[in-house]
């Protein structure tokens, strides 16, 4: 590679200059010729806005990168050597429903991974299918290294439907881990070893030190009392302790909305009934944003960046390029093939797990079995989850009711169809593969109950 190209699909996004900032840390071990952002119409304004931000932080370091701003994608894709996905279908209204529609009938709508992380889903599959296939034909020698959620969904359906191999699914969750616990134990992350296993947004780990000692038990005691690297947006509703004590391996955030699922909802409806969902408050953080980034000043990362559930996503998507760049080998956790690492989940599905990441992509590191308990919640997560993935490509109702029946956030029952039924009408626009039933629906009269929703429909 004669410097790299990379392609950055949603780059739009409030997150770009993130993404920069990684760039800029890491332009000595991967030397970039230049980068392109893609968006579509209706995010034109915010890719120009962070587009002329991202070419000022360049411009304010000592390398001469050109930020290009584009709407064809295809003219982006163009012998990329790495292209990076962090867009969102329907942009943050369809995450408002997708939270909103679930809670006004008492379920979680949470955006990854409950009743909201399967329409995302839905609605990503079918786009993120679509950008493989233009990868083929224009650059398919190029890695896809993706970051829009639900993460692992979409790695899973880029590797069984797209058929594309060269795909890492990234999260942040392991490097605010990885940050927080060496600061809470007094040691250097060096001196420590991390192993994770499970799937995205459901993952846990154990921690080593140098000599070998399994020392999570400790992790484990001080997490209670500390910052524990939990994402922002998540609630601060610690599992309970004698749970983590006896499974010995420390829990991800987003296992709250599993294992202290009344709690979290309770926290959740509190917001839906007062302050606005998580959505509803990002979308003001990110007006927020946006208008810091217009500052012709600004060259540099703002703060408030951080109040993002995302911060320190570059530390897992830049290190992963320069890593395949460089066969540096790093140590990262990605949604990859499983290949055994997971032995009691199939072999070809996605996992999240901790790999070396070399110039060949991640080389998974083998976990092994696990208790009763945590193989129950991998395996019915994986089956809700491939259920999620080929309704997405199907259009199949059926499937779909089964999928949010199956996961534990949501359950089965008259409500749960009903709420089926109402993001099947607000996403109306996004859900093309459902084209037929949500024509139907409509004909018998099916309305959105919640008003915030309501008054955000596309028309
Ligand atoms: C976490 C997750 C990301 C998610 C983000 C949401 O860090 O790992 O996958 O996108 O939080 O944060 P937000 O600020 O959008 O609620």
């Amino acid at each position: 590679m004669e410097g790299v190209k990379i392609v950055t699909i949603g780059g739009g996004s409030s997150y770009t200059p993130e993404l920069m900032e990684g760039f800029i840390k890491r332009y000595d071990e991967l030397p970039i010729r230049e980068i392109w952002l893609v968006d579509i119409e209706d995010g034109k304004e915010k890719m120009e806005i962070v587009g002329k931000m991202a070419q000022r932080m360049w411009d304010a370091s000592p390398y001469d990168v050109k930020v290009h701003l584009t709407l064809d994608r295809r003219e982006a894709l163009k012998d990329a050597d790495f292209v990076t996905t962090q867009f969102r279908v329907g942009l943050l209204n369809a995450r408002i429903k997708d939270e909103r529609i679930p809670l006004s009938y008492g379920i979680m709508g949470q955006e990854t991974n409950g009743a909201g992380g399967i329409f995302k889903a839905l609605r990503t599959i079918p786009v993120i299918l679509s950008i493989v296939e233009d990868m083929k034909e224009l650059c398919p020698n190029a890695w896809l290294v993706n970051f829009t959620n639900p993460s692992g969904m979409v790695t899973e359906a880029i590797l069984r439907y797209g058929k594309w191999e060269k795909v890492i699914g990234l999260c942040n969750v392991p490097v605010g881990a990885m940050m927080a616990e060496p600061e809470m134990l007094g040691m250097k992350l060096e001196d420590m070893n991390y192993k994770f296993a499970g799937l995205n947004h459901f993952h846990w780990h154990r921690v080593f030190d140098k000599a070998g000692n399994n020392i999570t038990q400790k992790i484990i005691d001080r997490m209670y009392d500390t910052d524990a690297g939990i994402p922002a947006n998540i609630a601060d509703c610690p599992i309970t302790k004698e749970i983590v004590d006896q499974m010995q391996m420390i829990p991800c955030g987003y296992h709250r909305y599993y294992y202290m699922q009344t709690d979290m909802l309770e926290h959740l409806l509190e917001d839906y009934n007062g302050k606005g969902t998580r959505a509803e408050q990002v979308k003001q953080t990110e007006a927020e944003l946006f208008e810091l980034y217009k500052d012709p000043n600004l060259d540099h990362k703002p703060e408030q960046l951080a109040k993002r559930g995302g911060a320190h996503y570059s530390d897992a998507a830049c290190e992963t390029i320069a890593s395949i760049y460089g066969d540096k080998k790093t140590h990262i956790v990605v949604s990859t093939r499983n290949n055994g690492a997971i032995p009691f989940l199939p072999v070809d599905c996605a996992v999240e797990v901790s790999t070396y990441m070399t110039s060949a992509g991640p080389m998974p590191i083998a976990w092994g079995d696990m208790d009763y308990a945590s193989k129950g919640w991998l395996q019915a997560m994986k089956n809700m989850e491939q259920a999620t993935i080929e309704a997405a490509v199907t259009g199949d109702y059926g499937l779909l009711l089964q999928a949010l029946t199956l996961n534990p956030q949501v359950s089965g029952g008259t409500t749960t169809k009903r709420v089926c039924d109402e993001l099947l009408i607000a996403h109306k626009k996004y859900l093309p593969q459902f084209a037929a039933k949500i024509a139907e629906l409509e004909a018998a009269g099916i309305t959105v109950k919640d008003e915030k929703v309501q008054a955000i429909l596309d028309k």
